[in-house]
């Protein structure tokens, strides 16, 4: 089915629904391809709003009737929904609608997964199954009965009742559309309860397919944490007597927060040891936690529209950084943030797809559930919380529970309570919602008798977005370090608020050196002019774990841009400044398997691109292969013991203690399998008894050109297992060399099981594709052919899977004239594709450019 024609919506133009909604009654008979549904509205005028219009949406519906107070009506149909026209009193809206869930490819509304039926309506997918005001700020109380031959079905809220094929729902709290579910399915129940701290009893439920029974426990153990952590830290207790949350394995994105019905994606959710790897544990308890979160942040206080996205979402992840940071090593979240922050939101900043954390329009939202409102939007509350002080944030916090509990909100409303708690005028601070752009901040320093003096500038680049960008509030974090490596001044917050200023720290007796931007206080892009010799001093000494971590990772960048630009040697300094971490047995191993890492090949591209070069992918490759040498070899003596020492042999747990372990263990290996010809990772794969050690040897193995047996015998192993083969799939892309990358692919996809309509799997061949510099920038053109091929099949059936996926192409104006014509042909053959979705047509429109 066509999209309607793009426009363009405005932040500015907001205005109240003409009308209240009473309550709503929804009734479903399933059918695999007519389902029902009757609808049951009590609305009334709104006395707050000026525009009376009666407009429902409605996408994709096929209207059976419609009554108001009893009457037939004949409304007037377009291809975004309907109007009517209404008394000028309260009145009840009553329609049937027939849809279509088997025909339902976006999977978005109701569709099916594996014969069961279930729903995603954020962000406007409930117009796909009734018309219905589908907007944030329209919160009413819903009843749904369903209707159908199968023994689960559900629904948000409590269940009323429950006779042989039929359930009855009651959700007591408001909410807009885009929070309801309906789930209906041959489903088993993992049980689990939890009670509130007042007292309130709630039955929980893992609800999967049969055969995946096995995979809940640490789901349901992470739920629980959730909502005991919620509780102690935020104050915040769960609203009803059950909690339930599905897996589903076809699903856009990871998961989604609905009222008493959390939908996961099963990748989300289901883990075993046997089946999932430490990070996947790790992943799984924070986006449970974070769904969970939502209960506060995002349902009992909703968006007042789609542009306040941030006040969710970016509130939902600083809640679940906190969380993951408590129950398991603060520092190692953090620089795992931080790195994920370059990775996926500063390309989005700095380039083409340049957003505010608020945007002023959108064509379609689902194109804005980006890394800038997730990520740099948790960031923008975390410096909020360094500007105020812990106390002032908790009190703050509270004022907004207490003062918008029920209400739709916005930015202005957040903000104000922190107003009201400190006195302070945010009137600057709140450019960080409006401004895109990452800013950049440079520092000088002099030194005059015991007195030291900062000199610090800020500029953010001009993009589409914002074309004059304003000097931000800046929050830095600054402590001194002098030559014997003591910490002489603590942790100070500056905050900055000029395009240029200067602060002093006076009475110090020798000169000390400076660590700035401690635990990453604020996403900007520092120059420090510090020499390599200051640096592998705060490398050995900063009492600041994330700025130790960061000055490895600078003296990295600059060893790879010397050889990519210089053909220079890895640098010996840096080699032995980590050598000296990574040896320290009273530093956690999580944190020294991070000082094993390097820049990522993007990030190196960038980083050319930012100086003015233009990135070579496979110069780029190249000496990053080269480092990795030069490391193994350097570190030979060690890492043979570095890896023992940190096997562990214990049953088998997920918790930070050991997965730091294996961590380490496991960044040592992919060392050692550079000198001794795979012999570690092979008996590693064959002794292997859980999957963060049966993966970490096969890609080891892959890597080092000797998988080919290891691959075959992982596949025969797991080929019933549909998450392990999404990295079985994936493995092979990601390890696969620059030249091969795109061969493999389409093996990949021509293997009986690449089913490419799952999102899980397109991502995990083509995603991975996408993320592998050399291959993807192949100069062949052969990448951005095969990814463009790709795109184009899918776009028909699923929009938003297509739409995310266009991002590889953001970065396209780093590259040199040849691949920027490539991908421009690219870019165009998609463009010119017949019915090309809503979604893709705005992703590729915005990064083509003029
Ligand atoms: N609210 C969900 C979350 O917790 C994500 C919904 C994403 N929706 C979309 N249309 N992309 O983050
Ligand atoms: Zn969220």
């Amino acid at each position: 089915m066509r999209d309607a024609a793009p426009q363009t919506i405005y932040l500015a133009d907001y205005t109240p629904f003409g009308f209240i909604i009473d309550s709503v009654s929804l009734h479903f008979d399933l059918d695999p391809r007519k389902t029902r549904v009757k609808s049951r509205i009590a609305f009334r005028p709104n006395p707050d709003a000026t525009d009376n219009t009666f407009f429902l949406h409605g996408e994709n519906l096929n209207l059976i009737s419609a009554m108001i107070d009893g009457t037939p009506v004949t409304p007037k149909l377009t291809e975004a929904g309907l109007t009517c026209d209404v008394p000028d009193a309260p009145f009840v809206w009553e329609a049937e609608v027939e849809i279509d869930p088997t025909g339902n490819t976006a999977l978005e509304g109701l569709y099916m997964s594996n014969g069961m039926y279930c729903t995603q309506c954020e962000a406007e997918g409930f117009r796909k199954i009734t018309y219905y005001p589908d907007r944030p700020d329209v919160m009413a109380v819903f009843t749904v009965t369903i209707n159908g031959p199968h023994p689960v079905l559900l629904s948000n809220g409590n269940p009323v009742s429950a006779a042989e094929h039929v359930a009855e729902w009651h959700d007591p709290w408001p909410k807009p559309s885009y929070l309801f579910a309906l789930v209906a399915g041959d489903l088993v129940a993992h049980p689990g309860s939890f009670t509130t701290k007042s007292g309130r009893d709630v039955a929980l439920n893992l609800y999967v397919r049969p055969g995946d029974e096995g995979k809940c426990a640490f789901g349901m153990q992470a739920l629980k944490e959730s909502m005991k952590w919620d509780e102690d830290v935020y104050g915040r207790e769960y609203d009803l007597d059950l909690f339930n949350i599905v897996a589903v394995d076809d699903f856009n994105m990871g998961a989604m927060e609905n009222k008493g019905l959390n939908v996961f994606n099963s990748s989300a959710v289901l883990a075993s040891p046997e089946t999932s790897t430490d990070m996947n544990f790790e992943r799984i308890e924070a986006i449970i936690a974070h769904e969970y979160f939502h209960n506060w942040t995002g349902n009992r206080i909703t968006c007042r529209d789609w542009f306040q996205l941030c006040l969710k979402e970016g509130l939902t992840v600083f809640r679940d950084s906190q969380f993951t940071s408590d129950i398991r090593s603060a520092s190692v979240k953090r620089i795992s943030d931080v790195i994920d922050l370059r990775a996926r939101q500063f390309p989005e900043d700095q380039g083409p797809l340049a957003h505010p954390v608020r945007p002023e329009s959108f064509q379609e939202i689902n194109n804005f559930y980006t890394a800038t409102i997730y990520e740099k939007g948790a960031e923008v509350i975390g410096m909020l919380k360094l500007l105020v002080g812990d106390d002032a944030y908790a009190k703050a916090a509270t004022l907004y529970f207490d003062r918008h509990d029920g209400q739709a909100c916005t930015i202005e409303d957040w903000l104000r309570v922190f107003e009201d708690t400190t006195g302070r005028d945010l009137t600057q601070f709140k450019r960080w919602y409006g401004q895109a752009g990452t800013p950049h901040l440079s520092v000088t320093e002099a030194w005059d008798h015991g007195k030291l003096t900062l000199h610090f500038k800020q500029h953010t680049p001009p993009s589409a977005a914002t074309p004059d960008p304003q000097p931000q509030v800046l929050p830095i974090a600054v402590g001194l370090i002098d030559q014997d490596g003591d910490e002489v001044e603590e942790t100070n917050i500056l905050e900055m608020t000029q395009a240029e200023q200067s602060f002093v720290f006076d009475n110090l007796g020798t000169r000390p050196i400076v660590s700035i931007l401690r635990g990453f206080s604020a996403p900007v892009v520092l120059t420090q002019d510090l020499s390599d010799a200051d640096r592998a001093h705060l490398l050995a000494y900063d009492t600041d774990p994330f700025n130790r971590w960061e000055q490895g990772r600078i003296l990295a960048r600059s060893s790879l841009m010397a050889m990519i630009l210089e053909g220079k040697k890895p640098n010996k300094d840096w080699l032995k400044g980590i050598r000296a971490v990574i040896s320290d047995e009273h530093l956690d191993p999580a944190y020294r398997a991070l000082m094993l890492g390097l820049p990522s090949q993007s990030d190196l591209a960038r980083a050319l691109a930012e100086d003015g070069h233009t990135p070579d992918p496979d110069i780029i490759y190249a000496a990053v292969e080269a480092t990795r040498a030069a490391m193994a070899k350097s570190y030979a003596n060690l890492l043979p013991t570095l890896y023992r020492r940190h096997t562990v042999s214990e049953d088998y747990e997920p918790d930070a203690i050991q997965s730091g372990k294996r961590a380490l263990s496991n960044a040592a290996l992919s060392l050692l399998t550079r000198i001794d010809d795979a012999a570690a990772a092979q008996k590693q794969y064959d002794a292997a008894d859980n999957m963060t050690q049966q993966l970490s040897a096969l890609a080891n193995l892959i890597h080092a050109g000797k998988g080919s047996k290891a691959v075959q015998a992982f596949e025969a192993q797991w080929k019933d297992d549909r998450l392990v083969m999404d990295k079985w799939f994936g493995l092979q892309v990601m390890e696969a060399d620059p030249e091969e990358a795109h061969e493999v692919v389409e093996t990949l996809t021509k293997h009986a099981d690449f089913n490419w309509k799952n999102p899980n799997r397109f991502r995990s061949v083509l995603g991975a594709f996408a993320a592998h510099h050399g291959g993807f920038h192949h100069a062949s053109g052969a990448g951005y052919r095969l990814l463009a091929d790709w795109l184009i099949k899918l776009d028909p059936l699923n929009p938003q899977t297509t739409a995310r996926m266009c991002s590889a192409f953001q970065t396209w104006k780093r590259y040199d004239a040849d691949r920027q014509a490539l991908i421009k042909t690219e870019l165009d053959r998609i463009l010119a594709q017949p019915d090309l979705s809503r979604d893709t047509t705005e992703m590729l429109t915005r990064i083509r450019g003029a």
